[in-house]
């Protein structure tokens, strides 16, 4: 048959998909018509839930190299050379608004980054600005709660919207850092080629010794950063909705490479009990006039998704997936992200997510989990378990390379709150600003806070002016010329 002729799902010929069978021209269509019931069988199960948060994205893929080999630092096998090229996918998204949200509104974006290295898919999975606003996983869905529309009227903003986020927000102190970088201009981007990554949560990279460091990632956009006012935001988010997406899908289908430098900080994990701050807690930045950065390398966009949804609706990206020399710290949030991605992607997408292409990595996988639903990979033979002989003992456990880091932990297991000088990064931020990023902060932190209820904006208002006097006291000032 030619390759080119209309064929349903069995791959049968089909001669006609646009006329229902009915009963003469004007009689009641036929249920008993294959070609109907497939196709509209099929539009009826187009959606996978949206994700519950990060639900509207853009992707792309590219590649990384790194500057010089980070071997003194980590065994992780695809730095260890400049000759290693690692091929990439990565999602840019929206981590509050919902699918049909607009790009360019007040948010925070996702900017997760997929190594398809020789060693197993490594998930960078990181946001725009530098810093969370809590340091408990188990405030997560509170927070996502807070931030969603509201569940009685499923309406995000107005009076009770604005009270509500700042309602969680005022109870929480910790994130008066996160929001010194969301009601900046940062807060509103009209492009993810001008914007910054951070893995926020800090990692440990692993030598072939065992000796460890912690680190922090950082992404710079080699085109550097730019951000809009919430003016402009705000008519953007009317006449050009998708602006992001586009703007990155149409840089690189003309043939325009984006490119962002991968740096780290690193610290010494002994050194962490020095610092003037708490360096596993994601509310804090690592100062870099303390830390500096360290270039790593490269990535480099170039190619855009042949399949929307098979491609970035379907990709599953997960702190958990780490590659042997990258290894978790015990910041709290980081150790709450281990669970929850996996979980969210078996419900999402199916327990069998990571055959889809775009999950799979670039080399075969062995273990002995099987079955499921849409499970395409058959199993190797009769012997579906560990140990075994009928199937010669495979797959064999694999090696370490190197020595592995020992891990020790002690101590009295209990609820706590950590503890932290909340308002002097934050405060810092503020007066580093220059006279007009002053001015725009404390105007966009006034044109939401002021919609709020009056003692959630007084309990903001006292968090504001230990930050700084000066910011309280404008951010008061310009609530009450509202009218
Ligand atoms: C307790 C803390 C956190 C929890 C429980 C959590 C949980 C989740 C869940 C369930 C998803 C949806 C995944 C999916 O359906 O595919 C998600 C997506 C995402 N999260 Fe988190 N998250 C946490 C913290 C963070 C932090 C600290 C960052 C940034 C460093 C981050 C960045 C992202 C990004 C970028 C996505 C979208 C990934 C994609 O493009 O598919 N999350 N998160």
């Amino acid at each position: 048959m030619n390759k080119d002729f209309l064929t349903d799902s069995q791959g049968i010929p089909v001669s006609d998909d646009q006329h229902s069978l009915s009963l003469g021209p004007s009689g009641p269509i036929v249920m008993a018509d294959p070609v109907f019931l497939e196709k509209l069988a099929h539009f009826d199960r187009e959606r996978v839930p949206e994700r519950v948060l990060h639900a509207k994205g853009a992707g792309a893929f590219g590649f990384f190299r790194p500057y010089q080999s980070m071997a003194q630092f980590t065994k992780a096998d695809f730095l260890q050379s400049p000759e290693t090229i690692t091929p990439v996918f990565v999602r840019f998204s929206l981590a509050g608004g919902s699918q049909g949200g607009a790009d360019t509104v007040r948010d925070i974006r996702g900017f997760a980054v997929r190594f398809y290295t020789d060693e197993g898919n490594y998930d960078l999975v990181g946001n725009h600005v530098p810093v969370f606003p809590f340091r408990d996983p188990l405030q997560f869905p509170d927070f996502v709660h807070a931030i969603k529309p509201d569940p009685v009227s499923n309406i995000r903003g107005g009076p009770i919207g604005t009270s509500r986020f700042w309602d969680f927000m005022s109870l929480r102190p910790e994130s008066m850092n996160f929001l010194s970088y969301l009601f900046s201009d940062i807060g509103t981007v009209q492009s993810y080629r001008t914007i910054q990554g951070f893995g926020i949560n800090t990692f440990k990279w692993v030598n072939l010794r065992g000796d460890e460091v912690s680190i922090k990632y950082h992404w710079e956009p080699c085109a550097g950063v730019q951000c809009i006012d919430s003016r402009t935001a705000t008519q953007l988010a009317g006449s050009d909705p998708d602006i992001a997406g586009r703007d990155l899908f149409e840089t690189i289908a003309a043939g325009q490479p984006v490119e962002y430098e991968l740096c780290v900080q690193i610290m010494n994990v002994s050194d962490a009990a020095n610092q003037p701050f708490d360096p596993l807690d994601p509310t804090k930045i690592w100062p870099e006039d303390m830390i500096p950065l360290l270039p790593v390398g490269m990535m480099t966009l170039n190619k855009n998704p042949g399949d929307f949804f098979v491609e970035v609706e379907q990709a599953a990206f997960s702190p958990a997936s780490l590659v042997p020399g990258i290894t978790l710290s015990n910041d709290r949030i980081l150790q709450g992200r281990v669970f929850p991605y996996g979980d969210t992607q078996r419900y999402r997408i199916g327990p069998n997510y990571a055959n889809l292409p775009i999950n799979r990595p670039r080399h075969p996988v062995h273990h002995k989990m099987q079955a499921g639903p849409m499970q395409t990979r058959c199993n190797d033979g009769i012997a579906n378990y560990l140990p075994n002989t009928l199937g010669g003992g495979m797959p064999l456990p694999a090696p370490e390379r190197g020595c592995p880091a020992p891990q020790f932990a002690s101590g009295e297991i209990a609820r706590t709150e950590p503890e932290g000088d909340d308002y002097y990064q934050p405060g810092c931020r503020y007066r580093n600003m220059t006279e007009l990023e002053k001015q725009h902060f404390v105007s966009n932190i006034v044109e939401n806070l002021s919609q709020a209820y009056e003692p959630i904006q007084n309990r903001m208002l006292e968090h504001f002016l230990r930050t700084d006097p000066d910011l309280g006291r404008r951010i008061a000032q310009g609530i009450q010329t509202v009218p």
